[in-house]
């Protein structure tokens, strides 16, 4: 979590307004306070602005400068106060550090540094590092070297960026957390992610653990942390555009986003044939396939699951974050799949090494590119979606999906057919995507607004659907949302169902119909409001919303339902769609 950003040598002098708008395209990464440093273009010491709260429309007053450091926090260490906002400083006000991260042995270090007479204004773990690096600097070490030595010192998964006022330039270190440097001409950035600076350069270098990077108006030079040594510099360019990380005359990303999902759909099944052929067939000479990832990425695993079974394949799913007591049974024959659109979520990483260290193959089904997850890897699926902005993952969900049908359909040799399923599916979608439809999902939002509590039921494959479409409801416009097995409803859950209580009944048109129909039913002999998201019509329903008749595909659309109907009602309710409150995309802390 946390999105840093940086520049050096802005050819407009208005650096902290550039880093202020590059902050902006990171605000996904944490939104709760942030903060900018510069060095003034007419001379004098360092100057700061932090401000608790999103960036939104806000404004810097910073004076003229070409360089400067800009950070966007999702607090771990110290509430959510202007103090606690990064950049921090040392004692006497040369250094400014931002850092992604959490530096697990800043107790020790604060203790040490406090000894040493050093004054701590924060809460924070960030600020030990600007104290430390002041230390360092008093044994007569460059700048350079003192903040890679201290690097050397935290413990954690760290990214830190570093602007020194004698020196003129920013110094980058990478363990862990993403960093990525982009080459402009006669300009240089550092991001969490390349989204920061695109609009500068396309030409990037995404630094590997261990490595740091110092940034001055002569260019970029690029480190090994451990032995100080300088190292080649190679970059290359990256194929995003400018639109991608645009709304494009959408009002939100995520609208954006969801809408996008028929192109993306298509696209995903054109990619990694190979290497989707290459798993398919270790899976066929008895490879066992471990599903794992969190959030949305979780459901899609569970999807997936399904998927697998259908295929005749016996797949397990984890979260990641539950992974661990059961890390002991991958070995040499487990094909590990770790599904991350970020390839940066801290639990997710935590069981791919676990699962790698036991001998699996590991496979990261990922969106973003360069990630830790990608360099972990033994077999990298990128699924193609695009930068995906909004923090409710949407389209880059639907691509891992898509592209884990492919791969279970692969193993039986029904690539191609699956592949042309795809294709279809994104075409068919299109379709129903219209006006129309889309104003049925906003009117059955404007039903549902003043409800505080939602349920939802479907079997098999649409039971991780009603999952997936739950969260989204919950992560957009705050409302409880729970979805259950419709098998288990008579287990306890019934009497959750009172008077009125909206229930959304998820389904297919399969075997599965007959049972989730008397469910439904039962749900509404309690008093429940039923809602119907399915390719027919039926009279147990209050409320429908037809969805295509996709087969086992039928749950693409029923989820992008969930999507749609969670963005409308966040919208009613006054969210912000793209970045609800308290969450971060990329959680990047256990
Ligand atoms: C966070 C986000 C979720 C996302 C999850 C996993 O919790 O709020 O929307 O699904 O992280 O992210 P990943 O990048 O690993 O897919």
């Amino acid at each position: 979590m946390c999105g840093i950003f940086g520049i050096v040598n802005d050819g407009t002098s208005q650096a902290a307004q550039t880093v202020l708008d590059g902050l902006k395209k990171l605000e996904y990464r944490g939104y709760d306070s942030w903060g900018i440093a510069i060095i003034p273009k007419s001379g004098g010491r360092i100057r700061i602005e932090k401000h608790v709260g999103k960036i939104g429309s806000a404004k810097t007053t910073l004076p003229d400068s070409t360089i400067a450091i800009g950070h966007t926090r999702w607090a771990t260490h110290g509430g959510v106060t202007d103090i606690n906002a990064h950049p921090h400083l040392d004692c006497s006000g040369q250094i400014a550090v931002i850092h992604n991260g959490i530096v697990e042995n800043y107790q020790d270090l604060k203790e040490e540094l406090k000894r040493e007479k050093h004054t701590f204004h924060s809460e924070t773990d960030t600020e030990v590092i600007a104290h430390a690096i002041e230390e360092e600097l008093k044994t007569g070490r460059s700048i350079n070297h003192a903040v890679f030595s201290v690097f050397n010192t935290l413990v954690g998964s760290n990214a830190i960026g570093v602007l020194d006022l004698h020196a003129g330039s920013i110094v980058i270190c990478r363990n862990g957390s993403p960093l990525a440097i982009g080459i402009g001409s006669n300009s240089y950035y550092l991001g969490s992610d390349v989204t920061a600076f695109l609009k500068f350069t396309r030409r990037v270098y995404f630094l590997a653990d261990g490595e740091a990077a110092v940034l001055t108006v002569n260019g970029v030079k690029l480190y090994d942390i451990s032995s100080q040594a300088e190292k080649k510099l190679v970059t290359h360019t990256v194929d995003w555009k400018v639109e991608d990380v645009q709304k494009g005359g959408y009002p939100h990303f995520l609208l954006k986003e969801i809408i996008e999902q028929t192109a993306t759909i298509k696209k995903t099944a054109r990619l990694n044939e190979t290497e989707l052929k290459q798993i398919a067939k270790k899976i066929a000479d008895g490879g066992r396939v471990v599903l794992c990832g969190c959030g949305t990425a979780f459901y899609c695993a569970l999807a997936a699951k399904y998927y697998f079974s259908l295929a005749g394949i016996e797949a397990q799913a984890y979260g990641a974050y539950e992974f661990l007591p059961f890390a002991k049974f991958a070995d040499k024959k487990t094909l590990f799949i770790a599904i991350s659109q970020s390839g940066e979520t801290a639990d997710t990483l935590i069981a791919a090494k676990a699962a790698k260290k036991n001998g699996a193959h590991l496979i990261a089904v990922v969106n973003a590119r360069a990630s830790t997850l990608e360099r972990l890897s033994d077999t990298i699926i990128a699924v193609g979606a695009g930068p995906e902005i909004a923090v409710v993952s949407t389209k880059a969900f639907t691509a891992q999906l898509a592209t884990l049908y492919l791969l279970s359909r692969a193993v039986g040799g029904k690539y191609k057919e699956a592949q042309k399923a795809m294709t279809n599916l994104g075409a068919v979608l299109e379709k129903w995507l219209t006006p129309k439809n889309r104003t049925a999902i906003l009117n059955l939002a404007k039903k549902l607004i003043d409800y505080e509590d939602m349920y939802l039921i479907g079997k098999h494959l649409n039971f991780p659907a009603a999952m997936e479409f739950a969260l989204k409801i919950k992560e957009t416009s705050y409302i409880h949302a729970e979805a259950f097995a419709s098998g288990e409803l008579k287990h306890g859950v019934i009497t959750l169902i009172q008077k009125g209580t909206p229930c959304f009944a998820l389904f297919a048109n399969d075997e599965t119909r007959q049972e989730v129909l008397s469910s439904a039913t039962e749900l509404k002999a309690r008093g429940a409001t039923i809602i119907g998201i399915s390719p027919f019509a039926a009279p147990e329903f209050n409320y429908h919303i037809q969805t295509p008749e996709l087969g086992d595909l039928t749950i693409f659309g029923n989820i992008i339902v969930g999507q749609l109907l969670g963005y409308y009602l966040g919208i009613g309710r006054g969210t912000d769609p793209d970045k609800p409150r308290n969450l971060a995309k990329s959680v990047t802390v256990k």
